[in-house]
């Protein structure tokens, strides 16, 4: 074979993969020109038939013709693509390159995350939360709780009764959970409940007909206020900072026997130290324990209760509570 007739089929081959202007043209010329049959494969799988004093020129020849042409399809196959590219994003007007739009992270309202501090704490002292419904019975939260008939609580002006169900309201307080978990089980129970509820309050900057409270409740063999005045301290010094005092002052309520308002202490705006009243607790009554089914011989137990909306506008120095329900975006977002 003489090495014009290589040139020429160098040259046909370079011509076929200069006319593809396809991608599927182009692999049909690499096949014709390169493939097992195609005339440069024949001269090279020919050459153990030549003269030996031939083969290493025709060896040669024929190599370098085919790394010409490989070297072209190379090149057009990258030319090929950048175009066939090219014409798929003109096609395709989606630009995934360009700069998201970003959608806003969105943030716990504050009163969840007073919560959830809350919960933090004591479920560090070993408490668990608990969870009632806010559909409630008379039984859960009033009677069981030594609440009488005839208290004024339960009366239609200061409670949201159901319409048809007489015995059934919206909770208005979170002290329900307690009977509900006493009914379920025997001591020792840690736990807390916290939670929406509701009264008929009329809407101004400290009250709102619904609102949340967190109940805590400890049941076990012998309990006292001493351990109640270290929950309490322990619990408000977390919550509110390690310098907060707490005090004790007598009070009233019919489920716990003796009953305290815990006070806690405050620096005010002008520099003068004063008494926050944040919770109420006590030791729970016995005639409570017993309509649960608890033995008050064998058990103590203390209880408190906190509005949660209260202490936030204080933590975050929120002025008026109706900041917290009208799902202002503005205020909210200073929460984030
Ligand atoms: N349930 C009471 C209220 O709504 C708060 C409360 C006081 C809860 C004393 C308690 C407690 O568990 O022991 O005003």
């Amino acid at each position: 074979m003489s090495d014009p007739s290589l040139e020429q089929i160098q040259q046909d081959a370079l011509a076929a993969v200069a006319a593809s202007s396809t991608l599927s043209q182009l692999e049909a010329a690499r096949v014709a020109h390169t493939g097992r049959k195609s005339p440069l494969s024949e001269i090279l799988a020919g050459i153990g038939g030549l003269p030996p004093e031939r083969r290493g020129e025709v060896g040669k020849g024929a190599n370098l013709a085919r790394r010409a042409v490989q070297e072209a399809l190379d090149a057009r196959t990258a030319e090929l693509e950048a175009e066939e590219m090219g014409a798929a994003l003109e096609r395709d007007t989606t630009d995934v390159t360009l700069p998201g739009d970003p959608r806003p992270v969105g943030a716990l309202h504050p009163i969840t995350q007073i919560r959830l501090e809350m919960e933090e704490i004591l479920l560090g002292l070993g408490y668990r939360v608990a969870d009632g419904p806010e559909v409630e019975t008379e039984w859960h939260n009033f009677t069981a709780l030594n609440t009488p008939a005839g208290h004024p609580a339960r009366s239609p002006s200061d409670t949201f009764f159901i319409e048809g169900h007489p015995d059934r309201m919206l909770r208005t307080q979170t002290s329900p959970v307690q009977v509900r978990a006493m009914e379920r089980e025997q001591p020792p129970i840690y736990l807390i409940a916290p939670g929406a509820v509701y009264r008929r309050d009329d809407v101004d900057a400290t009250h709102s007909p619904m609102f949340h409270q967190m109940e805590g409740l400890a049941v076990d063999e012998g309990l006292t206020l001493a351990h109640l005045k270290g929950t309490m301290l322990h619990f408000f010094r977390e919550l509110l900072g390690k310098d907060r005092e707490i005090l004790l002052q007598p009070h009233f309520f019919p489920f716990t026997e003796p009953s305290v308002d815990v006070q806690v202490s405050y620096i005010d705006r002008s520099g003068r130290p004063g008494w926050l009243e944040l919770a109420g607790a006590g030791m729970v009554d016995p005639n409570v324990l017993e309509a649960c089914g608890i033995d008050s011989e064998r058990y103590t137990g203390f209880a408190f209760g906190c509005g949660l909306d209260r202490i936030a506008m204080i933590r975050f120095g929120v002025p008026d509570l109706r900041l917290f329900f009208e799902g202002d975006l503005r205020f909210l977002e200073q929460f984030a």
